[in-house]
């Protein structure tokens, strides 16, 4: 089957890679040229492990290629991808569709035969609806059907989850496009991979109802951290508690800065918009994005009591500034907040990030950026963790007590235990832990 991608992003390369290896024909499309031409030479622009390797293999065995030539690449096309992105529209946060609409156009002109257009970009419930308008009214001859198969991957596991999904959606409402939506992805069938067909409506409201839900988990055991801290409880065991009920699951329930990333905070966001147009206001969402936005901007404010209130002129290292590990993407991190914050306050940031350095260098001005864990630390005024990289797992303690100027530790990851910190000779803060002296706010020191 022949499929062209359009929009090589975090979600349209990693899809289209994953159809390749599945043995489809694939095109990836973008306008940006240099991010194309990277790609043609096997120069992957974002870091997503496993990718590289995929992305050559299949390249070699002319599976999949890229281009800018849209076009050319919409006219041979069986299936149709639009995965560019849908960020939240300046000035009032409701999902940005016009990058949706170039390539709709773009399709709208070029298509010659029957073809299903399907989104994986994430879009408002009635986005499909408008697309096959918008598609009817550039020309009533054209044959083609719109289905939603929303995108579930996670950053950092982004193959895996593509290759063994939880489940496929995908809303059609034409036998059509069921069929060739089934030939498509036929190789997770094969596997039992559930497939759930619905209307499009439904598929595009799963997508957001599911990132708005794991959001509200997090911002929910983010706030029962703070009640944690007030009351003598430990967050670990609340949640290790919590997630063994099968009704509840344990994931997304690790307290820490905040949610960011490219999905969860603009999804929560363009949700709550969509739900006031329909007139079904979503309080909880609501609450929880505000909830969400207070906590990223008061990390900051708990970092500097920890620091006997003052950080003017002092240095402080940060590991980790990815808005999570594995991946290199920094949109709405809460490093964004933080850093930022502590740099109003006088505070000097020495940073390592495994891959945030790239995409960092412009977001993050004024950080001195560090190539690894222990240069960031010699000679700071305490070590905060942002990002739980899996490394910063089994730093060398002694080490770091002997680089550090005072031996302070924040980390919002609860990543270390505090009664090994207090051993190592550390004043160690985490999150919603048990506390022998509780701060005014919520960070909790363990000596
Ligand atoms: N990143 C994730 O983890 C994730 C997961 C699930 C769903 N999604 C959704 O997938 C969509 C894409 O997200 P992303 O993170 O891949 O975005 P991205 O910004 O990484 O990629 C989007 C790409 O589209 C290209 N593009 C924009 N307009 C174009 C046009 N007219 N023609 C050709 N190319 C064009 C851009 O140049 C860019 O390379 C969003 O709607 C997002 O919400 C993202």
């Amino acid at each position: 089957m022949r499929i062209t991608i359009i929009g090589a992003g975090y979600v349209g390369l990693v899809s289209g890679t994953c159809f390749a290896e599945f043995g489809h024909e694939v095109t990836c499309v973008d306008k940006d040229e240099n991010k194309i031409q990277s790609l043609s030479q096997g120069i992957i622009p974002i870091y997503e492990p496993r990718l590289e390797t995929l992305v050559k293999e299949n390249a070699e065995r002319k599976r999949l290629k890229f281009t800018t030539d849209i076009k050319a690449a919409i006219s041979e096309a069986d299936v149709i991808y639009i995965a560019v992105g849908t960020p939240n529209r300046r000035g009032d946060g409701y999902a940005d569709l016009s990058y949706v609409h170039e390539v709709t156009e773009a399709i709208g002109q070029s298509l010659r035969k029957y073809a299903v257009i399907a989104t994986k970009s994430t879009v408002p419930v009635g986005t499909g609806q408008k697309i096959i308008t918008h598609l009817k009214q550039i020309n009533p001859n054209l044959e083609f059907d719109v289905v939603s198969n929303p995108e579930f991957l996670r950053e950092g596991s982004a193959i895996e989850d593509f290759m063994k999904p939880d489940r496929v959606i995908v809303g059609a409402n034409s036998p059509r496009a069921i069929e060739l939506m089934h030939e498509l992805y036929r190789p997770l069938l094969i596997q039992e991979v559930p497939i759930l067909f619905t209307n499009l409506e439904t598929a595009e409201l799963i997508k957001y109802a599911s990132n708005a839900f794991l959001a509200t988990k997090i911002a929910f055991i983010n706030e029962i951290a703070d009640l944690c801290e007030k009351c003598n409880a430990d967050i670990q065991a609340v949640s290790k508690g919590m997630g063994m009920d099968k009704r509840i699951g344990e994931k997304f329930l690790h307290p820490g800065p905040g949610y960011g990333g490219s999905c969860f905070p603009k999804d929560t966001l363009a949700l709550t918009f969509t739900a006031k147009e329909f007139q079904s206001p979503l309080s909880i969402i609501e609450t929880v994005v505000r909830s969400n936005k207070q906590r990223k901007e008061s990390i900051a404010h708990r970092i500097i009591e920890v620091m006997d209130g003052c950080v003017s002129e002092k240095t402080i290292a940060v590991l980790g500034v990815t808005f999570k590990p594995n991946t290199d993407d920094m949109r709405e991190s809460p490093s964004l907040d933080i850093i930022p914050a502590l740099q109003s306050k006088g505070a000097k940031i020495h940073v390592y990030d495994p891959q945030g350095q790239k995409e960092g260098l412009a977001l993050l001005p004024e950080v001195k950026w560090c190539l690894d864990p222990y240069t960031a630390i010699e000679g700071a005024d305490s070590l905060v963790i942002i990002t739980e990289w899996q490394e910063f797992g089994a730093l060398d303690l002694a080490r770091i007590k002997n680089l550090l100027n005072s031996p302070v530790v924040i980390d919002l990851r609860n990543i270390y235990q505090p009664q090994e910190m207090e051993k190592a000779g550390f004043t160690y803060y985490s999150i919603g832990r048990a506390s022998v002296k509780p701060l005014k706010s919520s960070l909790v020191k363990a000596a």
